[in-house]
């Protein structure tokens, strides 16, 4: 449901250089789904040849409210932010022994840095930060954040995301269900905090 568009006005002449983004960041649970355009300017617009060559992104992430998904582009390639609930927290552990591998030990340098190699796949447990490409061809998953039965989903569903090309399913830390088509967990990408309000992707600290 939540995405992120560069969005440019109908007509307008297309200067990548210049353009702002346009994210749209949305409320998903129950019966309802509520969505609210948020323009939001990048701090720093880097060339396309620096972003070509993995130019960091900042972020700001104040106005992520609980249960709730940010996207922003970083090496062409959709990042999520998710503030998760303090529910969606708490369902994590139960789950490991429905994941493939829920203490992100395979490949751990390429799909899990140092820093998120924990219950939560986090540096801050509230917030998970991710490239949303499927692991299996690459497709990018959807919010299923709503928890219970519903299409294309168990019943006893506990909340995550759908990777609707093939059906694999990840919980919300990333974290691959067993007997599904992606082989694994959802990459954390390089990040740091800057501050409480300002998330860099594509770069960390290294200690
Ligand atoms: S690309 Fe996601 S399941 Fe195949």
């Amino acid at each position: 449901m939540t995405q992120a568009s560069i969005n440019v006005p109908p007509g307008a002449p297309i200067d990548k250089d210049k353009r702002n983004w346009i994210v749209t960041t949305s409320v998903i649970g129950g019966a309802g789904v509520a969505a609210a355009a948020v323009p939001f300017v990048s701090t720093f617009q880097p060339s396309e040849r620096a972003k070509a060559a993995g130019a960091s992104v900042e972020v700001d992430i104040s106005a992520i409210k609980p249960g709730e998904k940010l996207t922003v582009e970083w090496r062409g390639k959709p990042v999520w932010i998710v503030r998760r609930t303090p529910e969606q927290l708490a369902g994590l552990a139960k789950l490991d022994p429905q994941l493939a591998d829920p203490k992100s030990e395979r490949k751990p340098g390429e799909f899990t840095p140092e820093y998120a190699r924990n219950e939560n796949r986090s540096i801050k447990p509230e917030y998970f930060v991710a490239v949303g490409i499927c692991t299996h061809l690459g497709c990018s998953p959807s919010d299923r954040f709503a928890t219970g039965a519903q299409p294309s989903l168990p019943d006893d569903w506990a909340g995550g995301f759908l990777c609707a090309c093939h059906g694999s399913t990840f919980d919300f830390a990333g974290r691959v269900y067993k007997n599904k088509p992606a082989p694994d967990n959802l990459e954390v990408p390089p990040h740091m905090y800057l501050s409480d309000a300002k998330l860099l992707i594509g770069e960390d600290k290294k200690a």
